[in-house]
C-alpha cells in the first residue's frame, strides 16, 4: 500500500505488513478475539451506547456518522474494558474519524489524519499498561509473535488500535444503509421485524458502498495463479468496486436487491467489501463478520425507530475517497 496510507491505517510491523506463517500466527490473535461470543458482546454493547446517543440527539439535527461513531466509538471501547470519560469519548470519536477520512487522501486530511494518530498512539500505550489481565489490551499486550517474543510496544498499540479504530469506520456502512432505507422505504418494516432480512439487506449495502476501492500489495514470492504469473515485488491490485459489481457474479448488479442475499452466503470471492479469499490464510478482514453483525442491528434500530430526514444533498462523490453521502446523512430523531 502507498506509504501515506498504511501510516493512516496499519502501519509497519502490523498484522498487514507481515507474510507466511508470522502473518498466520498474528492473524489468529484477531480471529480469536472476534469469535462469536465476543462479537453478541460487542453488539450489545454497541446498541447500549447508541441507544444513549440517540436520546440525546432527541429533537436536533445530528449527521448519523458523528451518532453512529460515538456509539461505535463508546461501544468498542466498553467490550475491550477500556474505560472512557466524556472528554476522552469525543478525543477519540475525532481521532478515529480523521484517521479513516484520511486514509484515502494524500493532501490535509491526510496529514490531519496521521497528526491525530500520533496523539492516539500515546494514549493506546497508556492504556497497554493500565489494562488488568484477562482484558482485550492486556491480551494485545501479552501476544507472543511465532518467535516466542512479545511484540514490541509500539506495534501492540498499533495492533489494538487495529481493532478500535475499524469498528468506528462501520459508521460509513450504518450512514449508507441509512441512506438505502430513506431511497427504499419499502424495506423499512423487513429489516425492522425480520432477522434473515436485516442480515441481506446488510450484506446489500456492503455490496452497494464504495468504501476503500480496492486493496493492493506485492507479490512476496515469485508465483504463477490462475495462468497469471507474477514476480516476486510485483504489484498486484483487487479492484474491490469492480468485483463487487461484475455482472458475470451478480444479476442485475447495478440494482439495490437485498434478497439475493436471503437464499444463502455468496462466494468467498465474489462479496470482497472487506478484500477476498480466507481470514486465516490471506489479509481478508478479520472484523468482517463482526462488521455484518453491527451493521444489521444497527440497519434494524434505523428501520424500527422515529426520525424526519431534513432536506440536504444525498450525492455520493466516487472520486473522494473513503466515499460518503455529501451531508453526512442528517436526521432528527424524534
Ligand atoms: C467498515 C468496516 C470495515 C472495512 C470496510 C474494512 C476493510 C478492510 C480491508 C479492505 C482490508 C484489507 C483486506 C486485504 O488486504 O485483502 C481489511 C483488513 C483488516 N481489517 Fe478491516 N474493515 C472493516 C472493519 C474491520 C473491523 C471491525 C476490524 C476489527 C475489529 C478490522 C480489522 C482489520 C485488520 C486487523 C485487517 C488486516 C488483516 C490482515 O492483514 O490479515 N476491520 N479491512
Amino acid at each position: 500500500m502507498p506509504r501515506s496510507m498504511k501510516h493512516s491505517l496499519q502501519d509497519e510491523g502490523s498484522v498487514q505488513t507481515l507474510v507466511g506463517p508470522e502473518h498466520r500466527h498474528r492473524k489468529a490473535l484477531f480471529v480469536g478475539m472476534l469469535d462469536t461470543p465476543a462479537r453478541t458482546d460487542l453488539d450489545r454493547r454497541v446498541a447500549e451506547a447508541w441507544q444513549q446517543e440517540w436520546a440525546a440527539a432527541s429533537g436536533s439535527p445530528v449527521s448519523l456518522q458523528e451518532l453512529a461513531g460515538r456509539s461505535l466509538t463508546a461501544g468498542v471501547c466498553a467490550w475491550a474494558d477500556i474505560p472512557l470519560s466524556d472528554r476522552d469519548l469525543d478525543r477519540r470519536t475525532t481521532e478515529f474519524a480523521a484517521m479513516i477520512d484520511g486514509a484515502g487522501s494524500f493532501g490535509p486530511r491526510n496529514v490531519r489524519g496521521r497528526a491525530l494518530r500520533l496523539r492516539t498512539e500515546a494514549w493506546a500505550r497508556q492504556v497497554l499498561r493500565d489494562s488488568p489481565t484477562g482484558t482485550i489490551p492486556a491480551k494485545v499486550a501479552g501476544h507472543r509473535d511465532a518467535d516466542g517474543r512479545l511484540l514490541e510496544e509500539r506495534v501492540a498499540a498499533v495492533e489494538l488500535l487495529n481493532l478500535l479504530r475499524p469498528t468506528v469506520a462501520i459508521a460509513r456502512f450504518i450512514m449508507f444503509a441509512a441512506l438505502a432505507l430513506h431511497l427504499h422505504p419499502e424495506w423499512r418494516a423487513r429489516v425492522a421485524e425480520d432477522e434473515g432480512s436485516r442480515s441481506a439487506f446488510a450484506q446489500e449495502v456492503r455490496r452497494t458502498t464504495p468504501f476503500f476501492p480496492v486493496v493492493g500489495g506485492t507479490a512476496a514470492r515469485d508465483l504463477e495463479w490462475e495462468g497469471v504469473r507474477f514476480a516476486r515485488g510485483d504489484w498486484v491490485i483487487i479492484d474491490l468496486f469492480a468485483t463487487n459489481r461484475d455482472p458475470r457474479l451478480w444479476e442485475d448488479p447495478l440494482t439495490f436487491a437485498p434478497d439475493r442475499f436471503v437464499t444463502g452466503e455468496p462466494h468467498r470471492n465474489a462479496l470482497v467489501p472487506q478484500g477476498g479469499g480466507f481470514y486465516e490464510d490471506g489479509h481478508r478482514c478479520p472484523g468482517e463478520p463482526a462488521t455484518v453483525d453491527l451493521l444489521a442491528s444497527a440497519a434494524g434500530r434505523l428501520a424500527a425507530a422515529d426520525y424526519t430526514v431534513p432536506g440536504q444533498d444525498f450525492r455520493v462523490d466516487l472520486r473522494r475517497f473513503p466515499a460518503q453521502p455529501e451531508d453526512r446523512f442528517v436526521l432528527i430523531p424524534a
